[in-house]
């Protein structure tokens, strides 16, 4: 069987488009959603995150503002630029881009942000209502994905999904937001016990591993939905998954590209909770 490719790209289009209809209602009734980006220092992935970011708000018609400050910023300092956003009523959503230099804590810098335009969704307090099933901001890469599998009908209630890799920031939420939808999800890690024996018992397989080709198709039950977020450099400078795209299209039912697939519609995800953001703030 060939698998469907879940065009990320083609969604993130039509998901911005709806936003921007949203934005332009925001606008008629007097707001503008505002988004502030801080990023420390210049990691180039970072900076071109940010470009994403900026690019994708003009689209929807967020208005954006980015602080770029010296990676030589005293944690102090980045905690009252943070203070100073969680203040200003222009802005509905606020985020810090990881990581962060050493000596900055990357846990204060999280709880510093008001909860309220933690549009990451990496607060506790809101990682703790996402984990008992309360409405709140979502982290957009494990949203992203959700949106996904729901694009196709997808069903997740019921089935086995596998979860390779258990960041804070993708492995563990998106392992939780499936649970909220029901699924039965297992986690796999560096220190997993025959793991492919588990992943081939998957009928959604995640993998956020951060290595290039670690998924093959000896990793795949025939049929399963598989989801790559893996954002690698292969030794010809090109953007690749952690899976074996050309193996794995051959086998699963549906796989998501690397570019093109889960990246963007986590930068939309994060347009939409701005949005949500600045609608609660309406209401
Ligand atoms: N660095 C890599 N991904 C992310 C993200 O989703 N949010 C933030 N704030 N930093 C990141």
């Amino acid at each position: 069987m060939a698998a469907e490719i879940i065009s990320g790209k083609e969604l993130a289009l039509k998901t911005r488009a709806e936003l921007k209809e949203e934005t332009n209602k925001l606008i008629s009734q007097g707001v503008t959603p505002g988004l502030a980006v801080i990023l420390v220092g210049d990691d180039p992935a970072s900076s071109s995150y940010v470009k994403g970011k900026e690019k994708a708000c003009a689209e929807t018609g967020i208005y954006s503002q980015v602080d770029r400050v010296p990676s030589t910023i005293s944690e102090t300092e980045l905690l009252e630029k943070i203070e100073t956003l969680n203040n200003a009523d222009e802005i509905h959503g606020i985020l810090v881009q990881l990581p962060l230099p050493d000596h900055i804590s990357e846990d204060k810098v999280i709880e510093a942000i008001d909860p309220q335009k933690d549009v990451d969704g990496f607060h506790p307090i809101n990682i703790g209502k996402m984990m008992i099933g309360k409405d709140t901001f979502l982290p957009c890469t494990p949203f992203g994905i959700i949106h996904m599998l729901k694009s196709k009908n997808i069903e997740i209630s019921g089935r086995h999904a596998v979860i390779i890799g258990r960041s804070n920031i993708v492995g563990k939420p998106v392992g939780q937001l499936l649970l909220n939808e029901h699924a039965t999800v297992t986690y796999c890690h560096s220190r997993t016990a025959n793991m492919k024996e588990i992943t081939r018992q998957a009928d959604i397989l995640v993998v956020a591993v951060g290595k290039e080709g670690f998924v093959d198709s000896s990793y795949v039950k025939e049929g399963a939905v598989v989801i790559d977020v893996g954002v690698n450099r292969n030794s010809e400078g090109k953007l690749v998954g952690d899976v074996v795209f050309d193996e794995i299209k051959e086998s699963a039912s549906y796989l998501t590209p690397v570019p093109g697939g889960v990246g963007p519609m986590t930068i939309t995800m994060l347009m939409y909770n701005t949005v949500l953001s600045a609608q609660r703030f309406v209401e």
